[in-house]
């Protein structure tokens, strides 16, 4: 029977079950709390204490969660009434006892309906958490005023504060489920769960008036500690601090007046450019997984896959594939390159066995699915190849061919390449609609960015293998087109330029990469460099040396610092200084002689910048290149730049990527700026012809978001 058929009932259904109203909320995919739906939940309450012969509510999900949440798409939009904490009020004030019975995700507001029913029972697979700080936000709808109260200050503060998800196990340790259900049926559990509270008499019991902060001084104590490592590790972000402030004003102030007072802060965090900087990466970071190929074909299998290089690279692709519980086959050139390849997989097993992070036995375990060869017959049954050799062409051209000779029909062959011509190396073989490049970044095992490049031959179903490969090893696929560095290394280069231009102008290195930090990198350019190896990028130089335009301007200074092999951290020296052993630099003075020097040599008179400009030329460069992509089609949308710059590159995800983040500073600022800078060089700085349609049109980057 259901009591109220209204526009409502087709999100949130309620039906008597003997005595219990059972209230279902069915809204896919993930049942996030629409206006629609708190209206259903509100009217469910009201129908239950509007009817006497009700004696208890049920609240269960329908589908594969809870609740996911408030509707993170309405954020940033007017709000619809019922508000949320209203919602979660009238649930708390209801005079018959209400049960939520939660399986899968329990998440932010759908956690605090939860904390607002009476009692909570989970079961196997739930996900309890408030994850509002990872939106910027913090939990809206009483979550501050009443997880304190029910689980203790220092545990509410952990939750809110990490954003972690817990499990029903240790929920119920925590206090905050009332029992774990034993079967996986949670419509089962819960009115099991709800008869026995009937007829134990249970009444009602609200969270409001739960006793966890009864000891003033100890939370107080908590809140200060808290606060003091917030302050210290929350790095520019704005949420994390308020969320300390709500949680004390649950020790100190009366319920109704904390609420109030997270009202505030919620709005005032809703409000705050990192709310919209962080939501657009959440929905970027699911956007990039359909691309056109993955909803159109079919993936191939996925069952063996084989790795040519066991380098710095293959290795790191190799242990990321072994983590995913897949079997690998390295080949490499000859014997000792082999054992030096399978030494640097055990090296990254022996680190965790080291740290307690796994055992002996299952590092063993995970070594019986490695295997190696110096013959690429070995890879005869492999379902996918990915080749990590030296970044020669030759060299690949090489492999590809006995991968030609050698491998099964319809087995994929990947490339890791970070610069060369992909369409070329496909043309070169029999099979070139099987080949694709799967650029991975450094450490393998670790980075979660896995560009999908795609050349013109290769077939949809192969691109669609590709996802599904990033999808096993839990990377974040971006799909990029063939072009020198692909999304994200062109878009390096040409920021790394913009840096080079600014230290030979007048800059520090020290004072860009701290200005670059500022902005909320972990690291700046010069810094990068350092940890890479200045190597690296000097071999790409004279690589292109002949073909670089004569007119460009070209900063010398890194070459001379290579020139004397200082190549960064693994030479004790490089645009820093390291002492033995250690990972951060100190400035270095005879650096700082070599840039003047160069400065003298290329005839220039260096000026000072402030820290402003040279983020906003920094950015201006990195935001013109990725409009460059986006016209030439190498990425998709802007949303691409974003994920492949948060994901690779270090860009603080609460700017949301560069694109967005030019979205909010406005794109006439920007090709101001450019147009500004183009007056000293103009070859450097010419405005991205996307760049300019977007001004003209008034529009801007997120309007080219479409679903792709
Ligand atoms: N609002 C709107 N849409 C949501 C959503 C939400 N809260 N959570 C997920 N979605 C959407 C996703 O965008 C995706 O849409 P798409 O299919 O069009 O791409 C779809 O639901 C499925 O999501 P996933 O692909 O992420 O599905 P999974 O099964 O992998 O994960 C999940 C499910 C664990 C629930 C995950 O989606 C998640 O973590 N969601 C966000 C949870 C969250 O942050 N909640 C807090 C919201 S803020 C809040 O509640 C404020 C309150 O305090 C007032
Ligand atoms: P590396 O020099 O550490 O490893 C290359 C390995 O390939 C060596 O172990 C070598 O013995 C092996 N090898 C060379 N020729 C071979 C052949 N014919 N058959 C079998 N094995 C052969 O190089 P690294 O850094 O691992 O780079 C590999 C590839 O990955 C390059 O194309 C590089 O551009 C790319 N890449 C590198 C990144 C990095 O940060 N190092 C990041 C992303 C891509």
């Amino acid at each position: 029977m259901t009591l109220d058929p209204s526009a409502d009932a087709a999100l949130v259904t309620h039906e008597l079950r003997g005595k219990v109203l059972l209230v279902t909320i069915d809204h896919a995919p993930v049942n996030a709390l629409s206006a629609d739906v708190r209206r259903g939940l509100l009217a469910a309450i009201e129908a239950a204490d509007a009817d006497a012969s009700i004696e208890a509510v049920l609240i269960v999900g329908a589908g594969r969660n809870f609740i996911a949440g408030a509707d993170i798409r309405e954020f940033g939009k007017p709000p619809v009434p019922p508000a949320l904490p209203d919602v979660c009020n009238r649930i708390e004030a209801c005079t018959k006892p209400v049960v939520a019975a939660i399986h899968g995700a329990a998440l932010g507001g759908g956690l605090e309906v939860a904390l607002a029913a009476h009692y909570r029972i989970a079961v196997d697979g739930a996900k309890l958490g408030l994850p509002e700080v990872q939106l910027g936000l913090l939990p809206g709808a009483g979550g501050t005023q009443r997880t304190p109260r029910l689980i203790g200050a220092a545990a509410a503060l952990d939750l809110i504060l990490s954003g972690r998800h817990t499990d029903a196990k240790e929920a119920l340790a925590m206090g905050l489920v009332d029992r774990v259900g034993r079967s996986g049926d949670i419509l089962a559990e819960g009115l099991a769960y709800t008869h026995e509270l009937l007829a134990a008499r249970a009444s009602v019991r609200r969270t409001r008036d739960a006793a966890a902060l009864a000891d003033r001084a100890a939370s107080l104590a908590t809140v200060a500690t808290a606060r003091a490592e917030t302050a210290k590790k929350s790095r520019g972000l704005f949420s994390p601090l308020k969320i300390v402030e709500a949680v004390e004003a649950a020790i100190e102030q009366p319920f109704d007046d904390g609420l109030r007072l997270e009202r505030k802060l919620f709005l005032q965090c809703i409000d705050s450019p990192q709310r919209a900087g962080l939501i657009h990466a959440f929905f970027a970071e699911r956007e990039v997984l359909k691309a056109p190929e993955t909803r159109d074909a079919k993936a191939r299998a996925l069952d063996a896959i084989g790795v040519v290089g066991g380098g710095t690279m293959g290795a790191g692709i190799a242990v990321a594939v072994l983590d995913a519980g897949l079997p690998v086959t390295m080949i490499e050139r000859d014997d000792a390159s082999l054992a030096r390849g399978r030494a640097h997989i055990e090296k990254v097993y022996d680190g965790l066995i080291a740290r307690g992070r796994l055992s002996a036995e299952k590092k063993a375990d995970i070594m019986t699915r490695w295997s190696g060869s110096t013959s690429y017959d070995a890879l005869a049954a492999a379902d996918l190849v990915i080749e990590a050799v030296f970044e020669d062409p030759a060299v690949k051209q090489a492999v590809f061919a006995e991968l030609d000779r050698v491998c099964k029909a319809g087995a994929v062959l990947a490339t890791n390449t970070s610069y060369l011509d992909i369409d070329a190396l496909a043309a070169s073989i029999s099979r070139p609609a099987d080949v694709i490049g799967l650029h991975f970044f450094s450490p393998a095992n670790i980075m979660k960015l896995l560009e999908v490049v795609v050349p013109k031959p290769v077939s949809a179903d192969v691109v669609a293998t590709a996802f599904e490969l990033a999808k096993k090893l839990r990377k974040t696929p971006v799909r990029a087109g063939v072009c020198d560095g692909f999304i994200g290394n062109r878009l390096l280069a040409v920021y790394r330029s913009a840096a080079d231009a600014m230290m030979e102008d007048g800059a520090s290195p020290y004072q860009i990469d701290a200005a670059v930090r500022a902005f909320g990198f972990p690291m700046g350019p010069f810094q990068v460099v350092d940890l890479a190896g200045g190597d690296i990028g000097w071999a790409t130089r004279k690589r292109r040396a002949a073909t670089r335009n004569p007119a460009a301007r070209y900063v010398q200074i890194a070459d001379r610092l290579c020139e004397r092999g200082w190549f960064g951290q693994k030479t004790g020296r490089g645009f820093y200084l390291y002492s033995e052993g250690s990972r951060s630099g100190t400035p270095d003075p005879e650096v700082e002689a070599i840039i003047d020097a160069e400065r003298v040599r290329a005839g220039i008179t260096p000026r000072t910048f402030s820290d402003e400009e040279i983020v906003r030329r920094y950015m201006a460069a990195m935001i013109n290149e990725g409009a460059n992509v986006v016209h030439e089609g190498i990425a998709l949308r802007p949303l691409d730049v974003d994920v492949t710059l948060l994901y690779g590159y270090g860009f603080p995800r609460y700017r949301g990527g560069p694109m967005k983040y030019a979205d909010m500073v406005g794109l006439p600022t920007i090709l101001a700026d450019i147009r500004e800078f183009a007056k000293e060089d103009p070859l450097f700085w010419r405005a991205s012809p996307l760049l300019i349609d977007l001004v003209q049109r008034g529009a801007d980057f997120a309007s080219l978001n479409q679903p792709a």
